[in-house]
């Protein structure tokens, strides 16, 4: 653990500096961060012959848990009414991750490591984007912490899939396949249902396609081109594809249509440029 909420400078909050909507969106995130527990518990079922990896997934289970602590410590700094604890309760008694059975959802372990590789793309990405979005200076430090994780967490995974790899010999087009259902995924209950027990009034009723738009308005909004080339490299890195060059260029343009889309904002002139070859 490299740090712990006491290593946060609370007194440093400035509440003249909270986005509304970013509040929204902190304390979505929170909530699936909290629920980390039973990611660990899944994939300590799938790794059962693999006990050095089933112990960096407790690791790495207390460092999510601190992730939804910070931001949820945050949220009710920035927000006396809310109620972390009550929130992540309403959170999982609402949401169970859908992970049943035996083996793999993923069809295979490498296949499971790359899921994973795209949740922390996906979380880095996020953290980074929020960090430069906000200027309040103790969401900006807890940001720049969290992605921190998030990228280590991104080898951890990557560095384990390497070696199921070796003995599975998934091809690099199945891989792809696993990352763009992964990504896909980002549109399923989780964060939805994340988005409406933290924000919605206590007698709403749910509803998945309505929490998505409020949720991805508000977050995919944050992402600017170098986030998203950044997310697009370690999809492909992942994947054992080369980003450099063509590839990396086209696949960054295609993601950011995509978070776009996600943010209902109209195709900006700010799409990724190719990087300009050295002379
Ligand atoms: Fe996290
Ligand atoms: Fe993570």
């Amino acid at each position: 653990m490299g740090w712990t909420l006491e290593d946060i400078a609370w007194d440093r909050f400035d509440a003249t500096r909270v986005d509304p909507d970013i509040l929204a969106v902190v304390k979505a995130a929170a909530m699936v961060e909290r629920n980390a527990a039973d990611y660990t518990r899944y994939l300590r079922a799938i790794f059962q012959d693999d006990p050095q990896f089933q112990a960096e997934t407790d690791r790495w289970q207390i460092e999510e848990e601190q992730h939804g602590d910070a931001l949820g410590t945050w949220a009710e700094l920035a927000d006396s009414g809310f109620n972390y604890q009550a929130a992540c309760r309403r959170f999982t008694d609402g949401y169970k991750i859908p992970l049943d059975g035996d083996g793999s959802v993923r069809g295979s372990l490498t296949g499971e490591l790359i899921a994973r590789c795209i949740v922390e793309t996906g979380t880095s990405s996020f953290y980074s984007a929020l960090r430069d979005a906000t200027t309040e200076p103790v969401l900006r430090d807890i940001c720049h912490r969290i992605a921190g994780d998030e990228f280590r967490h991104f080898k951890l995974f990557y560095a384990t899939m390497q070696a199921y790899l070796k003995r599975e010999n998934i091809p690099a087009w199945k891989r792809l396949l696993v990352a763009v259902s992964r990504i896909r995924e980002s549109e399923d209950d989780e964060l939805a249902y994340a988005w409406f027990a933290a924000n919605a009034p206590a007698d709403a009723v749910y509803n998945r396609s309505s929490a998505t738009a409020a949720y991805g308005t508000r977050a995919y909004r944050l992402y600017q081109p170098t986030h998203v080339t950044r997310a697009t490299h370690m999809v492909l890195k992942a994947c054992g594809l080369n980003p450099q060059g063509l590839l990396g260029t086209v696949a960054s343009r295609i993601m950011w249509r995509y978070i776009a889309s996600r943010a209902r904002i109209p195709l900006a002139e700010t799409m990724p440029q190719p990087i300009p070859r050295a002379a």
